[in-house]
């Protein structure tokens, strides 16, 4: 009796629903710890793509702001950096229509967008 198929499967069955479970709880907390964003990252896509309206130091001063109306925003301002990331990060994924601000999604990712939102932050004036 011992060796019966049946005890056999049940041992099986436990050992994969174990696996199942390490693998889950591994997972969940894999995503608890989000992993931090890369400010150098961040540096190197708001110079390749935002510099030209927002300027070298985020005052809102590139080379195309002259042309814009309204001009872009002043990323050091206390009125920017005073808005919660998802706010930002939503403008910066959709853009703002009525603006010249385009949204980025199809050029960046989320990852991406973290990153170079993590770099506006240092750019804040005080
Ligand atoms: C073609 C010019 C242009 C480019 C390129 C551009 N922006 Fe903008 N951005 C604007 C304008 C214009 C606004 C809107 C200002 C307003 O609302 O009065 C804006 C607004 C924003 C805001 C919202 C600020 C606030 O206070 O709500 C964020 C954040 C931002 N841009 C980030 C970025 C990032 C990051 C990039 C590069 C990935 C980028 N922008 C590229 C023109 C630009």
């Amino acid at each position: 009796m011992e060796n019966s198929p049946v005890i056999r499967r049940t041992g099986l069955i436990v050992v994969l629903v174990g696996a199942g479970l390490v693998v889950w709880f591994g997972g969940a907390t894999g995503q608890r710890l989000k992993p931090k964003p890369d400010l150098e990252a961040g540096e190197r896509i708001y110079k390749q793509n935002c510099v030209n309206c927002h300027g070298p130091s985020g005052k809102g001063d590139g080379a195309a702001a002259e042309k814009l109306n309204p001009k872009p925003a002043d990323l050091t301002s206390p009125a920017t950096q005073a808005k919660k990331d998802a706010e930002l990060l939503e403008v910066i994924k959709v853009g703002r229509p009525g603006t010249a601000m385009p949204g980025w999604m199809s050029e960046i990712d989320e990852r991406e967008m973290r990153d170079v939102l993590a770099y506006i932050r240092t750019l804040a004036a005080w």
